[in-house]
């Protein structure tokens, strides 16, 4: 703009001077008189003395012009001179420091929003008025498995619900959140709030903004608690049924039958003895919850605990016809480590073999320094407790649930053999809280091997 100024200024200054010019000449030419000579040389010098004082300001609005066309850099200094023009010039550059502080600090603040959208864990979309994606951010991205920026939220989400929502929201511009479930790759549940973008223009920017939150695990943890109450009840009820059966009986029928009294009193007491298991695994887990968050710090040696825990099975073991050999690695470190618990956890990985195993075998009970196994946090060393029985083995598709409170592949056979199916669950807890790691590898008709990893105390 300011170069197209300079020129017409140039040129107005031009056509100025060569008309005049050409008017005195043709004037002077044309009038002999002496007082119109003098009077056209006047008018001349008049016009040259105009056209002097016009060429300043000229130069100063054209240097103005610059400013403003480069929003008021450059020195101009040299150029101006006027008071007037050089306090436009000084607010020409205060406006434009100005407008530079605010686009600056604009571009912080988008900066720090995409900033704060992409550290979002939730997905987080955002909408125009005609319900397109204008925004994703990577959960987002991640979620719908593509970027979905551009179109419309029915194309990638087919949820009626969703969409009927979001368009809703769009028209009368009230908040609403609806449930909504992803079935594949595997299912999750989501809350998802659709909120109107307050102060929102009305081109193509965002007017709303979709937020999905994530309720798988308390989706689950909600059904894990209702199956632990079912689960925890019916191994209740039912060797309380059978014993109130046998007072019926032994209160009727077998009120004389001293023979029939002292069996039933036999299988009452078993089936008590039932309740009280399950009620001290249950409370064995609890407590073993409650202090999972704090690691033990005492230096526990794991040879002893195993030793003593498979002298104490040897009696069962031997009613199975079964042995345990016990092999301890030489110079085995420390564990930091709960004693009892590593006790427990070691009976409960021999009590499966003895019950799983066939009768008749041999269960090995070996321990050994190894390195930290993949999947287990930390590095270095650690002590690896593994239990291997030849039995029936597990069908892998079992294999991930073992762990899980009351899961066993054939319930039947384990509450024949007296169990609650929480020995596993139990150990994992107590793996919990010892930062530990367990491994089950298992092949069906040939036998498993349980092995828990813990980290080696380090030498202090
Ligand atoms: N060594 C093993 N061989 C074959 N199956 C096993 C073995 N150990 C565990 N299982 C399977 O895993 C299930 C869960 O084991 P867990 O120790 O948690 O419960 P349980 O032995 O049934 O009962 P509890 O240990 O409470 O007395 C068992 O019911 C059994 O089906
Ligand atoms: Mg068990």
């Amino acid at each position: 703009m300011s170069r197209a100024f300079s020129l017409v200024r140039l040129l107005v200054a031009a056509l100025t001077l060569g008309a005049g010019g050409w008017i005195s000449l043709a004037l002077l030419s044309a009038s002999e008189a002496m007082p119109w000579r003098a009077a056209i040389i006047a008018t001349g010098a008049l016009l040259a003395w105009l056209m002097w004082r016009l060429r300043r300001p000229m130069k100063e609005a054209a240097a103005l012009a610059q400013m403003a066309d480069q929003t008021g850099d450059g020195d101009t200094a040299a150029i101006v001179r006027t008071p007037e023009i050089i306090e436009i010039a000084a607010g020409l550059a205060r406006a434009r420091a100005s407008f530079r502080n605010r686009a600056e600090e604009l571009v912080r603040r988008v900066t720090a929003a995409e900033g704060i959208l992409e550290a979002l864990p939730d997905p987080v979309l955002l909408l125009d008025r005609d319900r397109r994606v204008v925004r994703a951010n990577t959960a987002a991205r991640d979620l719908l498995g593509v970027d979905p920026t551009g179109n419309d939220l029915a194309g990638f989400l087919r949820a009626p619900a969703v969409l009927d929502a979001a368009r809703a929201v769009l028209t009368d511009g009230q908040t609403r959140e609806i449930a909504y479930r992803v079935e594949v790759p595997v299912e999750r549940h989501f809350g998802v709030r659709i909120a109107p973008i307050a102060g929102a223009s009305e081109d193509k920017g965002p007017r709303a903004v979709v937020r999905l939150v994530d309720l798988t695990a308390v989706k689950r943890a909600e059904e894990m608690r209702a199956d632990f109450a079912a689960n925890a009840s019916h191994e209740l009820k039912t060797p309380l049924s059978a014993i109130i059966g046998f007072i019926e009986t032994l209160r009727g029928p077998a009120r004389d039958d001293v023979k029939a009294q002292e069996r039933f009193l036999g299988m009452m007491a078993a089936q008590a003895e039932r309740m009280a298991r399950l009620v001290n695994d249950l409370l064995a887990l609890s407590s073993i919850e409650l202090v999972e968050h704090a690691p033990p710090t005492m230096a526990v040696a794991l040879g002893p605990i195993a030793r003593s825990t498979a002298q104490a099975l040897e009696m069962r073991a031997s009613a199975r016809r079964m042995r345990i050999e016990v092999s301890v690695e030489d110079g085995l470190p420390p564990v930091s480590g709960d004693a009892e618990q590593l006790a427990q956890l070691t009976q409960n990985l021999l009590d499966n073999a003895i019950k799983y195993g066939a009768e008749g075998t041999e269960i090995a009970l070996h321990l050994s320094l190894t390195s930290v196994p993949a999947g287990m946090s930390g590095a270095g060393k650690a002590v690896a407790l593994s239990v291997t029985d030849h039995g029936d083995g597990i069908p892998p598709e079992h294999i991930p649930r073992l762990t899980e409170r009351f899961y066993r592949v054939d319930s039947a056979r384990s509450r024949e053999a007296g169990g609650t199916g929480l020995g596993l669950a139990i150990v994992k807890h107590i793996l919990g809280r010892h930062r530990g790691y367990l491994t089950i590898d298992s092949a069906v008709g040939v036998g498993s091997t349980f092995t828990v990893y813990l980290p080696a105390k380090a030498e202090t």
